[in-house]
């Protein structure tokens, strides 16, 4: 049962940066230099991630090794290989030490017309490799509006879940950002994020069944150290999905300590 510690009930905590298209070669090595002493200093049970841009892959993975910090990708293509200009298969990922990847962050669908559907075929990409996938999801805010952010959720999940084999979802892990909060400085109430956070639950329920209570559901947008304890505190929010705050060291670090402590 529940009683506000999560990470001793069994349930993973994760807390995961998404560095976007942020940061040079220096900034991305400075930035690791920074939370690896961090995670020294201060040992932590959270699962930290950090998701740099690609070409800092292989250097994360080589500064993070045995360290506490995984190492994700922000995408990758369905296919293994093949005359793909452009693109990273996820046994590319694989071969370099990537152990996480993000998939259907609203900005790929957003600007680069990423479908449910090639959502549901990278993860099975990812699994067939064995990196976790952190699946995205999450409503605009006319969709709110309109009262329909639950229906778009759940045709979200739905599509990207549906047909795959059931170990993938021992792996999956699932990201909440609803996109009106992303980058905006709005974020969902704990009220709205736990709300969400239990219809998901009921959602991976239907698809996976009772292995979705061991599925972990993150929280992304506009996350930061000051609203993070009362976010974090709802019983389906196990992490968060941090884009902003995780290119500042001491608020990323900060937001992974609030992650650990145990919660009112
Ligand atoms: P912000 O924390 O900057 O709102 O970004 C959230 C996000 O998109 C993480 O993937």
């Amino acid at each position: 049962m529940y009683d506000g510690v999560k990470h001793l009930c069994g349930m993973r905590t994760i807390i995961a940066g998404n560095w976007k298209m942020h940061k040079d070669k220096a900034g991305v090595a400075d930035l690791i230099t920074r939370l690896v002493a961090g995670v020294r200093s201060s040992p932590t049970r959270v699962e930290v991630v950090i998701a740099p841009a690609f070409p800092f892959l292989g250097m994360a993975v080589s500064m993070s090794f045995g360290e506490g910090l995984h190492v994700a990708a922000q995408n990758c293509h369905e296919e293994p290989d093949g005359a793909f200009t452009g693109e990273v298969s996820a046994p590319m990922l694989k071969s370099v030490g990537i152990s996480h990847c993000i998939v259907g962050h609203s900005e790929r669908r957003q600007f680069f017309g990423e479908t449910d559907e090639a959502v549901g075929r990278k993860i099975t990409a990812l699994d067939r490799v064995g990196i976790t996938p952190v699946l995205c999801c999450g409503e605009q805010r006319e969709e709110r509006e309109n009262g329909r952010h639950f229906d778009v959720v759940a045709t979200q999940l739905h599509t990207a879940l549906a047909g795959q084999d059931p170990k993938v979802f021992a792996r999956t892990v699932i990201a909440y950002e609803p996109v009106w909060a992303i980058g905006t400085g709005l974020t969902a109430s704990a009220g709205q994020a736990q709300e969400m956070h239990a219809f998901i639950r009921s959602e991976l329920v239907k698809i996976a069944g009772e292995g979705a209570h061991e599925m972990p559901i993150l929280y992304g947008g506009s996350c930061k150290p000051d609203n993070a304890a009362e976010i974090l505190a709802g019983p389906d929010v196990n992490g968060g999905l941090i884009g902003g705050a995780s290119l500042d060291p001491a608020s990323f670090l900060e937001i992974v300590r609030i992650a650990d402590a145990p919660m009112p």
